[in-house]
């Protein structure tokens, strides 16, 4: 069993943090903090103006590094062009109405700038400025021509600003500038490589099915959706085009997407057979990562279930009301047993094995029967319980094809685990 390979985690990446001059250059140490957490390496160039908002020591706290800000701070080390060749990923948190226009420009005068004109790296920037400067025809022109270049400007949050105002201007949420700049470095990492999944259709589901029993009340389970969402997430990185049926996922864990992932709420076990059957239509790869309700109320109450025990009357208390249960499709097994697609090429189907064990078997025996049971190309088995596999914990899979036999194992973060299942699929795809 041990001998089947270890998917890794990403490689650690060399990334420069640039700070322009905003009262949001406090939440830049954020930013870099994140991107130190995922593994990778930071040097955090600060314009003149973020040191008025921010201190050089903190940044270089965090960083972990010192921080320079001019181009003549150390001229031996040439570093107006060493720390563009050095970085593999410039973001910029936040970037100023000023940043943006010396950089639509083309100025270097100063070290952040100069990197920028410099690289050859992806360059992300993340605004933050009155509402007033975002919307002025000057910023706007300045934010076209960058993406005309292929530089990434995020679009900043809407809310409260500095003074009493609200609008359009805030710096995007740090979870946000992380994500998208990890997307970016995702994507640059796995140009070239020949398992890529462009052109590719994906589609994945995720979340936890509620099944009604009256109008306020259901069936569910604990499922976040982060895991789905994450290998929503490593596909289209790598250039899939991904569908998303989401039952029940919360909007902080959705908002960690890409753009370009299409979202489709669901909220029963039969609304999710038929938005992901119909999906697959023309889908390469299918994701089961949702849990699914394996049984529904049979009937709906059309009004709200009353505690009856309140009524007593002399024949004493009246019991709890009984709940009658019917089965709900087996989504992932019908994929499989009633391929969508019918003869029109084959949907690579991948689900999970959600699983405890207990006095019938262990967590990977229960996966070897179901992936038996469910036929799928691909089943991850993972262990659940109060600490594990559930919500923002880490997660560790046993991957087994339809035979039961062991594939791969990955373990770490969820991002971990979804890019390593992305990577199966993706040489999966290749070689059929
Ligand atoms: N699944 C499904 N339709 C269902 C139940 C589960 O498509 N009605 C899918 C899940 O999305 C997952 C896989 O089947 O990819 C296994 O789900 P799991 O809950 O582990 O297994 P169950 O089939 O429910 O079996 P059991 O509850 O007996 O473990």
């Amino acid at each position: 069993m041990s001998d089947t390979p270890e998917l890794t985690p990403a490689e650690p990446r060399r990334v420069v943090v640039g700070v322009a001059g905003s009262i949001a250059a406090y939440k830049a140490p954020f930013v870099i903090r994140a991107l130190r957490e995922a593994g990778h390496e930071v040097k955090t160039v600060p314009t003149e103006a973020a040191l008025r908002f921010i201190g050089a020591p903190a940044l270089a706290a965090v960083s972990g590094a010192p921080v320079s800000s001019g181009v003549f701070d150390d001229p031996a080390a040439v570093e107006h062009v060493a720390v563009g060749e050095w970085a593999e990923l410039v973001v910029v948190a936040p970037a100023s109405a000023d940043l943006l226009a010396r950089v639509a420009a083309g100025r270097a005068d100063d070290l952040l700038t100069a990197t920028i004109l410099t690289t050859t790296a992806p360059v992300m920037l993340a605004p933050a400025m009155h509402t007033q400067m975002w919307l002025n025809p000057a910023t706007q022109e300045n934010v076209a021509t960058l993406r005309r270049r292929g530089l990434t400007v995020l679009t900043p949050d809407s809310g409260r600003l500095t003074g009493k105002d609200s609008g359009v201007g805030r710096l995007p949420e740090p979870d946000r500038i992380v994500t998208e700049a990890l997307a970016l470095l995702e994507s640059s990492d796995v140009e070239g490589r020949s398992n890529g999944l462009e052109g590719r259709r994906v589609v994945v589901s995720a979340g936890g099915t509620r099944e009604p029993i009256d109008p306020v009340r259901f069936l569910g389970n604990r499922s976040s959706g982060r895991q789905g969402c994450a290998i929503a997430r490593a596909a289209a990185v790598r250039g899939a085009r991904v569908t998303l049926a989401a039952a029940h996922v919360d909007a902080s864990i959705l908002a960690r997407l890409p753009a370009s992932v299409e979202v489709i709420p669901v909220n029963t076990a039969l609304e999710l057979n038929d938005v992901v059957r119909h999906l697959c239509t023309d889908a390469d790869a299918v994701v089961m990562a949702a849990a699914v309700a394996d049984y529904r109320p049979a009937t709906v109450s059309a009004a709200k279930i009353k505690k009856h025990g309140l009524e007593d009357d002399e024949t004493g208390p009246v019991p709890p009301p009984v709940i009658t249960l019917v089965e709900n499709p087996d989504i992932l097994a019908g994929l499989v047993s009633d391929p969508p697609r019918g003869e029109d090429g084959r949907t690579l189907v991948v689900g999970f094995a959600a699983e405890t064990g207990d006095e019938d078997g262990d967590v990977l025996s229960h996966g070897v029967a179901k992936a038996w049971r469910k036929g799928a190309d691909l089943l991850a088995v993972n262990a659940v319980g109060p600490a594990l596999g559930f919500g923002d914990v880490p997660n560790a899979v046993v991957v087994l094809d339809a035979q039961g036999r062991e594939v791969a194992r990955a373990s770490g973060s969820k991002d971990d685990v979804a890019r390593a299942l992305v990577d199966l699929i993706a040489e999966r795809l290749e070689n059929n």
